[in-house]
């Protein structure tokens, strides 16, 4: 079973795994030894203790899509290739996806968080399996994913099948964004498809800039800073799946959804409900002027499996694990008068 470090920021009393932990010492104490191990390479404590401290993911993936693991392929002991793949209607989708699995340096842990990194979410593999359901979406459409982690599955399938007219992949952890480059080379996309570092706190501060300069923009900075810049044109589709629950990223998030969201355009976000960090990014959208609609049931066979995990599998929970679908469209300007 596979471990996870605690993410760097979380909502109040959950983790991302649902484990609970010890109640004994304060989380950042506990935060600090989880790293201060990994630095230091010292085994993890036995019994009991080590159990409430260390977060263990025990749910996965909804199994929509199929993760086959590619043995012909040149391992480099920090990567491995798979082939996520699905039938659906008699037709076979597949992709193959890069997934990081090195151990990362000290500078790596205490640096742009690493959640992306350590798997493919199921907030991912649903929002990729709704695309591919509904495959006129993005349908000549500019895609935008932010957050996309290391594997940006539902922009890279959504690029490979859905006929968009161009798709930006993007997350703000450099190593993410570098095997999103890797994945996009292999899979032959490279004419349609983009990669870049894109940080939220800095394409807000950007916009707000934009906003008091009257909107004036620079499309990059002097620096050449990357993801400081706005985009040249805005984004048809916006993508994002399981980035809610970074309590001091939400308003960025939402600025940067909205700056680079065209007018006409649609957001769709899937998270886990995580607590009440999905509503506070809902009610965050809708004061800063768009139209939320939260769905649960957004396709029958993800809620069918839903409703079999809930009945079996005694370690799903659903405020942590289901991923709720929040569609953003901009409200419509009254023109004056
Ligand atoms: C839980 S992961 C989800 C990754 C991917 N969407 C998935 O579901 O597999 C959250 C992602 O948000 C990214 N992220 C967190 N804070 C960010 C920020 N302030 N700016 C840009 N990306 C951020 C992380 O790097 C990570 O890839």
């Amino acid at each position: 079973m596979s471990q996870e470090i605690l993410p760097r920021r979380e909502s109040a009393a959950v983790t991302m795994s649902g484990v609970r932990v010890s109640k004994r010492s304060s989380r950042a104490q506990r935060r600090w030894r989880i790293l201060a191990r990994a630095l230091t390479g010292s085994p993890e404590p036995t019994g009991s203790d080590s159990e409430e401290e260390v977060s263990v993911r025990r749910f996965t993936s909804f199994g929509l899509l199929k993760c086959t693991l590619l043995e012909n392929t040149l391992a480099d002991g920090e990567s491995s290739w798979c082939e996520y793949s699905t039938e659906l209607d008699g037709r076979l989708y597949d992709v193959q996806i890069r997934r990081v699995s090195k151990c990362f340096t000290a500078s790596e842990l205490i640096g742009f968080n690493n959640t992306g990194n350590v798997c493919v979410w199921p907030s991912e593999e649903c929002l990729a399996y709704y695309l591919l359901r509904n495959r006129g979406f993005c349908r000549n459409r500019s895609v935008l994913e932010l957050g996309g982690g290391m594997s940006c599955l539902a922009g890279v399938l959504a690029a490979k099948y859905c006929n968009p007219s161009a798709v930006t992949l993007t997350d703000g952890n450099v190593t993410s964004v570098d095997n999103a480059r890797c994945i996009v080379t292999r899979n032959d996309m490279t004419d349609l498809v983009e990669c870049g570092v894109v940080q939220w706190a800095r394409a807000a501060r950007a916009l707000r800039q934009a906003a008091v300069n009257g909107n004036r923009v620079k499309t990059r900075t002097a620096d050449g800073d990357e993801d400081a810049r706005l985009p040249s044109s805005l984004y048809d589709v916006i993508l994002s799946a399981d980035c809610l629950f970074f309590d001091d990223a939400r308003l960025d998030l939402v600025e940067t959804i909205y700056g680079w969201l065209a007018d006409d355009g649609i957001a769709l976000v899937m998270a886990p409900r995580r607590g009440t960090t999905f509503q506070k990014f809902a009610e965050a959208s809708i004061k800063r002027g768009f139209i939320a609609r939260q769905t649960e049931r957004y396709d029958d066979t993800v809620w069918s499996r839903h409703l079999q995990l809930l009945q079996n599998n005694p370690e799903y929970c659903p405020d942590l694990h289901y991923p709720v679908l929040l569609e953003l469209t901009k409200q419509k300007k009254t023109p004056p008068g």
